[in-house]
């Protein structure tokens, strides 16, 4: 009895355990963010716009689901010194244009007026039929900035996805584009080439979103294991005590 007992507990134990793992992990991962990034100005969580550039017959041959976030370090007029400022683009304010060749496509997001202008560039290797994102290049004039903005990286490797699939990534992700620039972007979708009718075509999910939906599974697991556990335990319980009223 006590050996049985000792193994039910242990695995009672290991299962407890992992459920606690798993909605830890969750915890931290809901909670890091904020005290992560110490922006002295949070602009929230940025909208999605929805933008796409359209071949000459008119059909959409790039589109783009997303929310972006802008991460911009300049040298500030009011206060003298560099500073870092966060700021989500609104969708509803920014238009999109861009271009579609065989194996490249550029997306360019122009923003406030004319103030602010960011352009990514995709990049299809036609041997192996993936894209990625190549480049990424901003240019801002905004009131506050001692001299026009301007930032560029033509040799970034993201968001890569097979040809005739969109990527995907529900997560926030951050695109670390020079020193002066990074982007953070929310329930992205993308898809540079190979659209069929001006649709997304199957989505490929990002890593950090496989990683996300890892946890339920094991939450999901545990409990099932855990539900097991408590049957055998009632089950071999019951047979003991039958085998207990018997000698009596
Ligand atoms: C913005 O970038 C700076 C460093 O360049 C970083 O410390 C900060 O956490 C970033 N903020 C956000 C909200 O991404
Ligand atoms: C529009 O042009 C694209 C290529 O530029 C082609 O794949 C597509 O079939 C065309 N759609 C229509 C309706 O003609
Ligand atoms: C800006 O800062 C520099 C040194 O950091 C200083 O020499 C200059 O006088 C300051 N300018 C103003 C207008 O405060
Ligand atoms: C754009 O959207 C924001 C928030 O969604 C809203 O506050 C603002 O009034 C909108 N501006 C225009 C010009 O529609
Ligand atoms: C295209 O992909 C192939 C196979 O993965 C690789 O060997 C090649 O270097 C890539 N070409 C470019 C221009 O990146
Ligand atoms: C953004 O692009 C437009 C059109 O090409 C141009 O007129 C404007 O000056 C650009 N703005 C910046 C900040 O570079
Ligand atoms: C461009 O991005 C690559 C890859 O992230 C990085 O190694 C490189 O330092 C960046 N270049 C500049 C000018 O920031």
């Amino acid at each position: 009895m006590t050996q049985i007992r000792s193994v039910h507990s242990w695995c009672l134990g290991v299962t407890l355990q992992l459920v606690l793992a798993a909605l830890l992990h969750q915890g931290f991962a809901t909670v890091a963010p904020p005290t992560t990034a110490a922006p002295h100005k949070d602009p929230g969580r940025p909208d999605r716009g929805n933008y796409h550039v359209a071949s000459t017959n008119g059909t959409a041959c790039l589109l783009a689901s997303m929310g972006l976030q802008l991460n911009v370090t300049f040298s500030s007029i009011s206060q003298n010194k560099t500073l870092v400022e966060v700021v989500n683009l609104q969708p509803n304010l920014t238009k999109s244009s861009g271009s579609c060749d065989k194996e490249s496509a550029s997306l360019k997001l122009t923003a406030d007026g004319d103030k602010t202008n960011l352009t990514f560039f995709f990049t299809l290797n036609t041997t192996s039929n993936k894209y990625y994102l190549s480049e990424v290049s901003l240019s801002a004039t905004w009131p506050d900035m001692k001299a026009p903005f301007s930032t560029r990286n033509n040799s970034l490797d993201y968001l890569q996805g097979t040809l005739g699939h969109s990527y995907m990534c529900r997560e926030e992700q951050t695109l670390d584009v020079t020193q002066e620039l990074s982007i953070n972007t929310f329930q992205l979708q993308v898809q540079p080439f190979g659209l069929k009718g001006g649709q997304f075509g199957a989505a490929e999910e990002c890593q950090l979103d496989e990683d996300d939906m890892l946890i339920p599974i094991i939450v999901g697991a545990a409990l099932a294991g855990l539900v097991l556990i408590v049957l055998l335990a009632y089950l071999i319980g019951r047979k003991r005590s039958h085998a207990g009223y018997q000698t009596i």
